[in-house]
């Protein structure tokens, strides 16, 4: 049974997957792979098989595809992921999921951000005929595997739904991130801050996004922007200028703005060529 269904899944015609979601998938612009990856773990192997084994019948509370909740036949990830955590000795604080798929979309997210949900890799959605895993329209697209995450009653931002998913890689944050990623341990926190709240727009080294400007090279922000005011400007940027394309932090402490100016401060030490 289990035989038929992995050939199956393996006979599948390649088609073309894409994203499930209209953002920007996490990291797509902030993450400069180019380390070998720290480990590999195809889903279709003969792992795939005792995979297989595990699938449960689970509700999806809400499926941001269809817009409503949906029930498929899923494996639970996390045992999974727990036991490559286990068997690998990875750092789950300092590890990025990334999720290949068929066509090359690779979204990634923290694995501790994974492991305090509760992923599921979708293979057959219940409302398709019982002789199939998938609506007609979708069969190609989805197979071999669909993330879910059944309990996100909104499809929280952050939580990325691959369709057409294939592998999984493992890379530490630190080659994910290397030219920004600090050394100085005491810096992590820094970075970590860093990365969440002003990354997807400012660039360290390079790495990031490039709505605002590019923080370190080749003067660092620190450079020549007083602590204060980079403080108050992150609070509140129209009290700097009325027609600031920066949106407000919201939310954000002053404890932590201060821990990214350090972080930003001692960056100022580490800067790459600019070529
Ligand atoms: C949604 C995108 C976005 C996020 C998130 C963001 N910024 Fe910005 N930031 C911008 C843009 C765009 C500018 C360009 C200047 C402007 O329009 O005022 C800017 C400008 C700045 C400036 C002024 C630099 C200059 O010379 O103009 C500082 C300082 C700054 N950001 C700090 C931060 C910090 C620190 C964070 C994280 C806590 C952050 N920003 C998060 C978009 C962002």
């Amino acid at each position: 049974m289990h035989k038929s269904l992995l050939l199956l899944l393996l006979g599948i015609i390649i088609v073309s997957c894409q994203s499930v979601e209209k953002e920007i998938p996490p990291n797509s612009e902030t993450t400069i792979v180019e380390d070998t990856p720290l480990l590999e773990i195809d889903l279709e192997d003969a792992q795939a098989e005792n995979l297989l084994a595990a699938a449960l019948t689970i509700d999806v509370i809400y499926d941001p595809v269809f817009k409503r909740a949906k029930k498929y036949k899923a494996i639970p990830l996390k045992p999974y992921l727990a036991q490559v955590v286990v068997s690998q000795n990875l750092d789950t604080a300092n590890t990025e999921i990334i999720f290949l798929c068929k066509d090359g979309y690779n979204p990634s997210m923290s694995l501790n951000k994974v492991l305090q949900n509760d992923p599921y890799l979708a293979i057959k959605d219940l409302e398709a005929p019982a002789e199939r895993n998938w609506m007609d329209t979708l069969r190609g697209k989805w197979a071999p595997f669909y993330l879910v995450w059944p309990n996100n009653a909104k499809a929280t931002k952050g939580y990325t739904w691959p369709y057409g998913l294939k592998f999984l890689q493992f890379k530490t944050s630190d080659a994910s991130y290397k030219a920004a990623f600090p050394k100085d341990k005491k810096q992590i926190a820094g970075f970590e801050l860093y990365k969440s709240k002003c990354m997807k727009c400012h660039s360290i080294n390079k790495v990031g996004g490039i709505m605002g400007p590019e923080f370190n090279i080749p003067k660092s922000i620190t450079e020549y922007w007083q602590a204060v005011d980079i403080k108050a400007f992150v609070k509140d940027p129209y009290s700097y200028r009325y027609n600031s394309k920066m949106p407000p932090v919201e939310g954000i402490k002053d404890k932590e703005i201060d821990k990214i100016i350090s972080y930003l401060s001692y960056m100022k030490d580490h800067k790459i060529a600019i070529e």
